[in-house]
């Protein structure tokens, strides 16, 4: 049963008519809990608070699949605004995009013109950006503008690899010979067995192989889970292995297990916290109601009391 919820949210999510009548809404329907504020002063505004708590973010200008050439380049207007805004407020905050956000779908020249925008902004400022991974049919495109950027760019840019897909073993080994920045995931889309491992036992030990094996090897590792099963084996694992506690970092999502979020960094763990905002947030808020279906009974509790 949960599995077939899980299917039809992570359909919706790419339902079009779905998300201009959710826009409609604003973030009622429970999305404010995932989602920081549809503008860059609520963004910056959360970035402070969490930065008090010792808390690291990594923020999100919410959006995917643009489909005009227009779109594509105001996303990374509002992209290059934002680096500009963690510069002049001096918050601690670095940069996460995904190229149908910018282009990808459309052109691979223009979505490549957007993120060098992107990256000549960050490097000004000495930040980092990180590109997302989206669904397996943009995997190979998507590693593909990540080498020839960070041919240029070095780890001013970095990357996602999804624990649910088995080639994603070869992409850290080979990924792992350019000392690329990679953040290991477990994966939020509907993919095909024929790709991911259907079994999410199987998905939790790739998890752990990859993050391992890219920190043993020496590169630098953003460890992305709010499991904690995982998370007590990393810290187990850097221990045994005297990996210093600057060459990773954990990373949760805003709204997510933020007592856990509290405890790492009092612990003395760098911990990120991935902020979306904008007003794009429908397929983003459905991705996250997919993950914990029971996260639902908050939506129909929230249209209860609108
Ligand atoms: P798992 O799903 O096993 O959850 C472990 C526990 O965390 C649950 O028992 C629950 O308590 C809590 N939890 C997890 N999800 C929850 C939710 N939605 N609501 C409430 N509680 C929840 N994916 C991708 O494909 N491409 C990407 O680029 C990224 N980027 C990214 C950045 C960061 C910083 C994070 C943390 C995650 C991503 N993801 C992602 C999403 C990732 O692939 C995955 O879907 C989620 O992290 C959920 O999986 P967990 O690792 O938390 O484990």
């Amino acid at each position: 049963m949960e599995q077939v919820m899980r299917n039809v949210l992570l359909l919706m999510a790419k339902n079009r008519k779905a998300n201009q009548l959710a826009r409609r809404y604003g973030l009622r329907l429970g999305a404010q809990r995932f989602v920081a504020g549809q503008t860059l002063a609520e963004a910056i505004s959360t970035v402070q608070t969490l930065n008090a708590k010792q808390l690291l973010v990594t923020l999100d200008h919410l959006g995917e699949s643009v489909f005009t050439e227009a779109e594509a380049i105001q996303s990374a207007d509002a992209c290059v605004q934002t680096l500009a805004a963690i510069s002049e407020r001096g918050v601690r905050s670095h940069l996460s995009i995904k190229l149908t956000q910018l282009g990808m779908d459309l052109s691979r020249d223009l979505c490549k013109e957007n993120v060098i925008r992107i990256l000549e902004e960050a490097k000004k400022h000495n930040n980092f950006v990180r590109i997302d991974m989206e669904d397996y049919a943009h995997n190979e495109k998507t590693i593909a503008l990540f080498r020839e950027l960070h041919a240029t760019y070095g780890n001013t840019v970095g990357l996602v690899i999804q624990a649910y897909l088995y080639k994603s073993e070869k992409d850290v080994a080979q990924l792992g010979e350019l000392n690329a920045n990679l953040r290991i995931v477990k994966g939020a889309y509907k993919e095909d067995a024929s790709v991911a491992f259907p079994n999410k036992a199987d998905v939790d030990k790739n998890f752990l192989h990859l993050a391992q094996q890219h920190l043993a090897n020496g590169h630098y590792t953003a460890i992305a889970t709010h499991d904690e099963a995982i998370i007590e084996q990393m810290k187990q694992f850097v221990a045994s292995q005297h990996i210093p506690k600057d060459a990773f970092e954990f990373q949760m999502l805003y709204g997510i297990r933020p007592q856990l979020q509290q405890q790492l960094a009092l612990e003395g763990y760098k911990v990120r916290i991935y902020v979306p905002y904008g007003d794009d947030w429908y397929a983003y808020f459905m991705r996250r109601l997919a993950e914990r279906p029971a996260n639902v009974s908050f939506v129909v509790k929230s249209m209860i009391h609108a």
